[in-house]
């Protein structure tokens, strides 16, 4: 066991786990961010999908020592004031169905428009192809995003990039 810190939803944290633990099991069962799902373990289905520096990642396949030092942003954190505008559009659009793998599959979209303000139908599936919806939402999952980037989803980006750009602007 080791002490690793780092950045959660804009807060810093200090957990003390084996390095290899990965960082969903962090997540849900030490800091209780349960927001965050598990599907298969093995990085294959994207339930677990959160940013690691801005980039969706797979907590599930990722291990504590990676992440450490490193800032994190969960569903519970997506927002830095209030809903961010990929939630909004998913509200929008009703794209769950069970829900059981929206909170990747909002983390997958964000952070695709973060990166790309306006994809293509093409550039959505790309993206987003390595979230599973059991439930077949895709459809409603691709309307949403294409809803969430017209009201201007890449500006509404996440709780890091949201402090990032506070910064710029103080020292600018
Ligand atoms: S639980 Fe991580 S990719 Fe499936
Ligand atoms: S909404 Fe049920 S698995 Fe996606």
């Amino acid at each position: 066991m080791s002490q690793y810190t780092l950045e959660v939803n804009g807060e810093p944290r200090t957990v003390e786990a084996d390095g290899e633990m990965p960082l969903l099991w962090v997540l849900r069962d030490v800091l209780e961010y349960t927001g965050t799902k598990y599907g298969c373990g093995i990085g294959m289905c994207g339930a677990c999908t959160v940013h690691m520096n801005g980039e969706a990642i797979r907590s599930c396949a990722t291990p504590i020592s990676t992440a450490a030092g490193q800032k994190i942003v969960t569903i519970e954190g997506l927002g830095a004031h209030g809903l961010h505008a990929v939630q909004k559009a998913w509200i929008a659009e009703q794209a769950p169905q069970c829900g059981y793998c929206q909170s990747g599959q909002i983390m997958a979209a964000a952070a695709l428009l973060a990166k790309t303000p306006h994809p293509t139908d093409a550039e959505i599936d790309d993206a987003m192809a390595g979230n599973i919806c059991r439930c077949g939402t895709y459809f409603r999952i691709r309307k949403a995003i294409h809803r969430a980037a017209r009201s201007g989803g890449a500006a509404g980006s996440d709780r890091a990039a949201g402090v990032d750009r506070a910064a710029q602007e103080m020292s600018a």
